[in-house]
């Protein structure tokens, strides 16, 4: 039998990628990888499950992840997609400035579980490398393991929106596996080079320039991210910032400043009107200086306060905390959420 040569139209074809959408520019990303550079995955049910179990995937998406487990034989498409996708991954493991490429959203029950599935089924190849990697920097093995298990709270949020197997926002996801993503307590970290493409909202170059050292195109930085969980306490804030100055002074050493910044809704100063002095967010707030400008955020907030997307009926949103009440009324009243950028220096090692 004559083994079909495959590529992106006829992998589009059996996937139902519709031409111009997302995941056909994906398709197109994949099928210009060099197939001579591509090295064999292997990946099987065993060692998916072992896999699976240390990432902390609850049971029943672990279940469904191993039912659509491919191979080359039983699903050839997905093992085209996953060959390559493992391969752009693994290229960029510890280059924070690399670009995160092209990823398909398979979000939500408008796709099957093979689709939804495929970015973990990529993530349990790719997760060896990952950790390889911290090792071979002497990164203790349960930070790296705490910072790979974002994948199971990712899974988790896509169950609890979607009551099904899937991974919220594989692109994000990406940086978890190329090693970039250190869960250090209550809050996460990237390193990244200022104006590369994971640089927030900034100053111009102008005022960069004034300040100095660390505020420069061209410094090296850190990016601060909040993972949804626990109340953002003020003390646990404060040891995950500690836990960071120690972390990045010992494993990633610069010779020069190296502020810390975070883009975020939580950093909107119109959120203080609604919440009160001493709410966590509040309190989170004030220990950023706000760099000029913003994104416009209603479509943040409604998403990180209610899983909801940004075209969401505002009259079925749950109104019981005092975020949901004023993110619905401040969007009511004409008004519009910012993603702001804040930066801070971290506390010196051994703080
Ligand atoms: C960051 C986070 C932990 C803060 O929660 P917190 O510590 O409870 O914050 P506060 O103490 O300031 O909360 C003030 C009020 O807002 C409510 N609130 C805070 N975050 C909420 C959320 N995501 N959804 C609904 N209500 C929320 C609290 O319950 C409280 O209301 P109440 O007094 O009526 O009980 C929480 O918002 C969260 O998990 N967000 C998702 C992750 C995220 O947004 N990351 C940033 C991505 S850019």
């Amino acid at each position: 039998m004559t083994e079909v040569v495959l590529d992106a139209g006829r992998v589009a074809a059996a996937l139902e990628v519709a031409e111009g959408t997302g995941p056909w520019y994906w398709l197109r990303e994949l099928e210009a990888i060099d197939t001579d550079a591509i090295g064999p995955v292997e990946l099987d049910r065993e060692t998916a499950a072992e896999r699976l179990e240390l990432l902390g995937v609850p049971e029943e998406d672990a279940a469904e992840v191993l039912a659509t487990l491919p191979s080359r034989e039983r699903a050839p498409v997905w093992w085209w997609c996953l060959e390559r996708d493992v391969h752009r991954l693994l290229c960029h493991i510890g280059e924070p400035d690399a670009p995160r490429g092209c990823w398909p959203s398979f979000e939500g029950n408008r796709y099957d579980a093979a689709h939804r599935c495929h970015f973990l089924h990529v993530a349990l190849a790719v997760m060896p490398s990952t950790l390889a990697y911290f090792s071979g920097l002497g990164v203790p093995g349960e930070i790296a393991l705490a910072s790979m298990r974002d994948l199971a709270r990712h899974v988790g949020i896509h169950r609890r929106v979607h009551h099904s197997t899937g991974v919220e926002a594989a692109w994000w996801m990406t940086l978890c596996l190329r090693g970039e993503i250190v869960d250090l307590g209550r809050l996460q970290y990237n390193r990244f080079t200022l104006g590369s493409c994971e640089s927030p909202l900034w100053y111009r170059d102008e005022e960069a320039g004034e300040r100095g050292p660390g505020f420069r195109p061209g410094d090296p930085c850190l990016g601060v991210h909040i993972p949804e969980g626990s109340p953002l306490t003020p003390d646990t804030v404060q040891a995950s910032l500690e836990m960071a100055g120690d972390f990045f002074s010992r494993f990633f050493t610069v010779d020069q400043r190296r502020v810390a910044t975070c883009m975020s809704w939580l950093l909107d100063e119109q959120l203080a009107e609604y919440l009160p002095e001493e709410s966590n967010i509040v309190a989170f707030q004030r220990r950023f200086e706000i760099v000029p400008g913003f994104y416009e955020g209603d479509d943040q907030v409604l998403n990180f306060v209610f899983r909801a997307p940004a075209d969401v009926d505002l009259s079925i949103l749950p109104q019981r905390s005092l975020l949901e009440r004023a993110a619905v009324a401040h969007i009511r009243a004409g008004r519009q959420w910012r993603m702001r950028t804040g930066w801070l220096d971290l506390p010196p090692p051994g703080a």
